[in-house]
């Protein structure tokens, strides 16, 4: 042997120790080639036996390509094995993984109600323009709910109402409420001019229930009183709140009417939702869908509530929830909001 036959023998046994090295799959694989390449029988410990029969001058050279070989297969056994060993980490890692993950509590959160929804947003729309929120008591005398709207005793439109009267007092003189109209009355009574109100709330009927119409159900009222308002504001208030509520693209519709609290009264329709006016299931194919009434306050309103018609004038309005609720969402018999199914509720 000889010092190039020495340092090309350990050049190839370096390149064969890392080729084994590279395929080595486990810790136990790196071992059997470190032995192959540095052990008792290796090709380095040939070289390293066959020092002592060099010529003098070689043996520097082996001796330095000896242990540049020892280096290099150090090095590259300790890279293979840190490789080998964070692989092998990681996957039993994966397989002693425990899922300490506890079932929790979740509590699934509630909505307001459909009905209830509606309501905020149409205050939100009158809020807008200006209004502020008013309430009235469920339970009212027959004045408020009556007689000062203009509902003599014995008058027709008594009849209409299907009053549910409550046994308290002098017979027929406390009652459910069978409309929000009261609490027209009752901001007149108590507040500064102008009064620009909307009132919504629970009202009751002694109707048998059927796909439209319940015993109890809710409007929205709104009142508006000062000096100098018109009939244009009323249609224009309309109008306006149409657009907020139902889009640009739905318009409002006034016909004359009969209210004994209003005069001149109004019939107040939207054009329909679904088709816009070209005729559909929903409006009964005339293209508008009537929301409730409307009009001027009747001086004889204003004067039971201690104004001067001469003085103020004002304009008035009212329609059902549910109906509004109905027409948006499709929604029908009106029970479906009374019945709480979870089902419909959580819905919308
Ligand atoms: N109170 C009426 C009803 O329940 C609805 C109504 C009509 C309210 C005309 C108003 C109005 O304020 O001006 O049938």
């Amino acid at each position: 042997m000889n010092a190039s036959v020495a340092t090309e023998r350990l050049d190839r046994a370096l390149a064969s120790a890392r080729d084994a090295l590279a395929s080595a799959a486990t810790l136990a694989d790196v071992a059997a080639a470190e032995r192959e390449y540095g052990g008792k029988r290796s090709v380095v410990a040939e070289v390293r036996e066959a020092i002592k029969g060099l010529d003098p001058a070689d043996r520097p050279v082996v001796g330095q390509a000896l242990r540049e070989f020892a280096d290099s297969l150090a090095s590259a056994v300790a890279d293979r094995r840190d490789a080998l060993s964070a692989a092998e980490a990681e996957s039993r890692y994966a397989l002693e993984r425990l899922d300490l993950t506890l079932g929790g509590h979740a509590r699934p959160r509630g909505h307001l109600h459909l009905v209830t929804q509606v309501q905020r947003e149409l205050e939100d729309v009158f809020v807008a323009l200006g209004y502020q929120v008013a309430e009235g008591p469920e339970v009212e005398d027959d004045w408020h709910n009556f007689e000062a709207l203009n509902f003599p005793p014995g008058h027709p439109a008594r009849a209409m109402q299907d009053t549910l009267y409550v046994d308290l007092g002098r017979p027929e003189q406390v009652l459910m409420r069978t409309h929000t109209s009261p609490v027209q009355i009752r901001s007149m009574e108590t507040r500064e001019l102008p009064i620009f109100v909307v009132a919504p709330g629970r009202t009751y009927r002694n109707e048998t229930l059927d796909a439209r119409h319940s015993p109890v159900f809710h409007q929205i009222e709104g009142l508006a009183v000062d000096r100098g308002i018109t009939f244009g504001d009323l249609a224009g208030t309309l109008e306006a709140f149409t657009s907020d509520y139902f889009g640009e693209a739905v318009t409002a519709r006034l016909l004359p009417s009969y209210f004994p609290f209003t005069e001149p009264s109004a019939e107040f329709a939207v054009s329909c939702v679904f088709c816009h006016g070209a005729g559909c299931r929903v409006c009964s194919n005339t293209g508008w869908i009537e929301l409730g009434g409307c009009g001027m306050v009747d001086p004889n309103v204003l004067t039971a509530a201690g104004l001067d018609p001469e003085e103020v004038s004002g304009f008035a309005f009212g329609f059902g929830l549910e109906r509004m609720a109905m027409i948006r969402y499709g929604v029908e018999p009106i029970k479906t909001f009374f019945d709480n199914d979870v089902r419909f509720l959580e819905q919308y």
